[in-house]
């Protein structure tokens, strides 16, 4: 594991884009894990400025994201589709039929939890996985639990997760209470994993999950297992 400690987000930002632009340059139809959150925002207007400057080209790649949000259609501003074209995709040249993003609308979310898994399957597995890392130390929507989720599966969200997220929405009651995610085991497996967390809300859980004992009270705490995992935390 490498760990990066950076003063500030700008770092952590231009630092994490860059590891995905050399992850581009080595393959450029590389299969991207993307997530979605506050803390890769910047490191998604890094990329969208080198590919404004011509330093990057995102015509082959290929992405699926973590998770989406059960309930919330893709042209609702809270969905994670939503996130993810106003974010990035809208902003590079990026093929849309080539990004995946769960359905969180399926009629049988089981089919889709399949579905998903299949589809990451076809693409030959995920290259490099963007990961945020939440209060509770999830990771995509794998809250704490008493086992490490293997693949896609929909989730009841942990209420430290839905009031951490209820800053976007209007109300407390319009914050969904379930999601469709992408398992552990799927995250395990991509070939390189970066993890990115910023400000003092997360440096006490960030230091669990790197340092800690690996438990699935702290999903993330999985991650010291993985042989190409890159940790960069900024202090603000
Ligand atoms: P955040 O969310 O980036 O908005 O802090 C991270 C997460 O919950 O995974």
């Amino acid at each position: 594991m490498e760990f990066i400690k950076v003063k500030t987000y700008e770092e952590l930002s231009q630092k994490a884009a860059q590891i995905i632009l050399t992850q581009l340059e080595k393959k450029p139809n590389s299969v991207l894990g993307l997530a979605t959150g506050s803390t890769p925002i910047g490191t998604y207007d890094e990329l969208i400025k080198a590919y404004t400057d011509g330093k990057a080209d995102f015509s082959k790649v290929r992405s699926v994201n973590l998770d989406e949000y059960c309930g919330v259609p893709e042209t609702n501003d809270q969905s994670y589709r939503y996130f993810m074209n106003e974010h990035l995709f809208d902003k590079v040249n990026i093929d849309k039929a080539n990004t995946n993003v769960p359905s969180g609308v399926a009629e049988d979310s089981q089919a889709e939890c399949e579905r998903y898994d299949k589809l990451i399957e076809s693409l030959g597995g995920i290259d490099l996985q963007i990961l945020g890392i939440g209060v509770n130390g999830h990771i995509g929507f794998n809250e704490p639990s008493d086992e490490f989720s293997e693949g896609t599966h929909v989730v009841t969200l942990d209420e430290r997760t839905r009031n951490s997220n209820a800053r976007f929405f209007e109300k407390m009651s319009d914050v969904p209470t379930k999601a469709i995610t992408m398992g552990i085991g799927t995250i395990m497996s991509a070939e390189k994993i970066l993890l990115l967390a910023n400000g003092d809300a997360k440096k006490e859980i960030i230091e669990k999950a790197v340092y800690g004992e690996i438990t699935p009270n702290v999903p993330a705490s999985i991650l010291q297992k993985h042989d190409n995992l890159t940790v960069i935390f900024s202090e603000n």
